[in-house]
C-alpha cells in the first residue's frame, strides 16, 4: 500500500493550498475529503481579500493578513499557468462605508493601528461610486489594497494545479479518525480504509474538532453559517466592493453581484432563509437603491469555520508526532490561503517561517477575546 509523504484532511482551499504547496517540492500528497473537493467554507465566500476591511485590530494576525493579500498577485499568475485558469483577480479596492454614528466612531478609530486607510467624505465616496445613496453616508474608508478574486475560481485552479503535480484526491470518502502508532500520527482511516503517510495535516475546517478530540487534542473549531445572494443588473452599479456593517457588495467580472453575508451559529445547517435574504437585501439597498430593481439571480450558504479568538490554527500539534493543524480561518480563508500554504509547507519541511506565526499556534490559548470578531 502507497505511503504518502502527506496525508491532508479536507480539500477545501486551505487543504488544497496546503497541498498545492507540499506537491511543489515533490512530495508524494493524498487530500481527502467527506464530500466533494472545495464543498464547504468556500461556498460562503465572495472572494474579497479584504486584510483591512474585515479586521478591527492591529497586531500580528493584521500583518500576516497584509502579507497574505500581498503574495496574491503573484499567486494567481502562477497558478494561471499551472492550471489555465483564472482566478479572475481584480485589483479594485474596497470602500468600507459608515451608515450611521456609531459604526463611524468605530471606523475612525481604526486609525490608531492602520495608517494606511484614506478617509473618504460622502461626497468623495459618490464622486467615485456615483449609484451609491448620499442619503445616509457618513463617510467611510477606502482599502485601495484590498482587492478580490473569484472563490470558486481559485477552488478550480488550485484543483487543476495539484492534479498536475500528481496529487491523489479521494472525495466522498470521510476521515474516521487518525491513524496512530504510539505517539505518532500515521495517516487517516477513511470510510473506505486507511491512508498512510508520514506527516498528516488536519485542515478540515468546521468538522477539523471531530477528528482531533477523540486524540484529546483540544482545538475548538465550529461552524458559523454564512447565506449569500447574487443578482445581475441591468449596468454595472458598482466598480469596487461596497462594505457597511454586516454586508458586503462584490462585482464579479461576469457583471453579477455577490451579496454576503449572515453570520449564524446555527450548527451544520446550511439552509438558505427568506429571512436572511432580506435582512441583507435591506442593507444592499440602502447603499445601493439600484439593486432593488436587478434580476435575481441565486442564493447560497457555507460554513465558516470559528475560533474562539478568531484567529487560524496552524502548526504542529504539540505532544503529537507527523500531525500538523491549518484551520479554523473562520472568515479569511481564502484571503489567508497562499500564506497558509507556504507556512505549512515551510513548517513540514523544517525551514523557517516567512512569517512570524506565534499568534496562530495550536499550543496557545485561544480563551483571549472570548467571543469571535464580528463584521
Ligand atoms: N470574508 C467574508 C465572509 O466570511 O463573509
Amino acid at each position: 500500500m502507497t505511503t504518502y509523504d502527506a496525508a491532508i484532511a479536507g480539500g477545501g482551499i486551505i487543504g488544497l493550498s496546503v497541498a498545492y504547496e507540499l506537491a511543489k517540492t515533490g512530495r508524494k500528497v493524498a487530500v481527502v475529503d467527506r464530500g466533494p473537493l472545495h464543498g464547504e467554507a468556500v461556498s460562503a465566500a465572495a472572494g474579497m481579500l479584504g486584510a483591512e476591511a474585515e479586521s478591527h485590530h492591529g497586531g500580528a494576525f493584521f500583518e500576516m493578513c497584509k502579507w497574505s493579500r500581498g503574495l496574491y498577485r503573484s499567486w494567481a499568475e502562477e497558478l494561471k499557468d499551472r492550471s489555465g485558469v483564472s482566478i479572475e483577480y481584480v485589483p479594485e479596492g474596497i470602500i468600507r462605508a459608515a451608515l450611521d454614528e456609531a459604526d463611524e466612531a468605530e471606523l475612525l478609530a481604526r486609525a490608531a493601528w492602520n495608517s494606511e486607510a484614506e478617509w473618504l467624505s460622502p461626497e468623495e465616496i459618490v464622486r467615485m461610486e456615483p449609484e451609491v445613496a448620499s442619503g445616509e453616508l457618513r463617510g467611510g474608508y477606502y482599502f485601495r489594497h484590498d482587492h478580490q478574486v473569484h472563490p470558486l475560481r481559485l477552488a478550480t485552479a488550485l484543483r487543476r494545479a495539484c492534479a498536475a503535480l500528481d496529487v491523489a484526491f479521494h472525495e466522498d470518502r470521510p476521515v474516521t479518525s487518525l491513524l496512530k502508532e504510539g505517539n505518532r500520527v500515521t495517516g487517516l482511516q477513511t470510510s473506505a480504509g486507511p491512508i498512510f503517510a508520514q506527516q498528516t495535516i488536519v485542515a478540515a475546517g468546521s468538522w477539523s474538532s471531530s477528528l482531533l478530540s477523540p486524540h484529546g487534542i483540544d482545538l475548538p473549531v465550529f461552524p458559523v453559517k454564512g447565506q449569500c445572494y447574487s443578482v445581475a443588473p441591468e449596468k454595472p452599479l458598482t466598480r469596487r466592493t461596497l462594505f457597511v456593517q454586516g454586508c458586503y457588495l462584490v462585482p464579479k467580472m461576469d457583471g453579477t453581484i455577490w451579496v454576503g453575508a449572515t453570520q449564524e451559529e446555527a450548527g451544520y445547517d446550511k439552509t438558505p432563509t427568506v429571512g436572511a435574504m432580506a435582512a441583507l437585501h435591506a442593507k444592499a439597498v440602502r447603499l445601493l437603491p439600484a439593486m432593488e430593481r436587478a434580476r435575481f439571480v441565486r442564493t447560497w450558504a457555507g460554513l465558516r469555520p470559528g475560533t474562539p479568538d478568531g484567529l487560524p490554527w496552524i502548526g504542529f500539534v504539540p505532544g503529537v508526532d507527523g500531525l500538523l493543524v491549518a484551520t479554523g480561518h473562520y472568515r479569511n480563508g481564502i484571503l489567508l490561503a497562499p500564506a497558509t500554504g507556504r507556512l505549512v509547507k515551510e513548517l513540514a519541511s523544517g525551514e523557517p517561517c516567512s512569517f512570524p506565526i506565534d499568534h496562530c499556534s495550536p499550543a496557545r490559548s485561544a480563551d483571549g477575546r472570548g467571543e469571535i470578531i464580528r463584521s
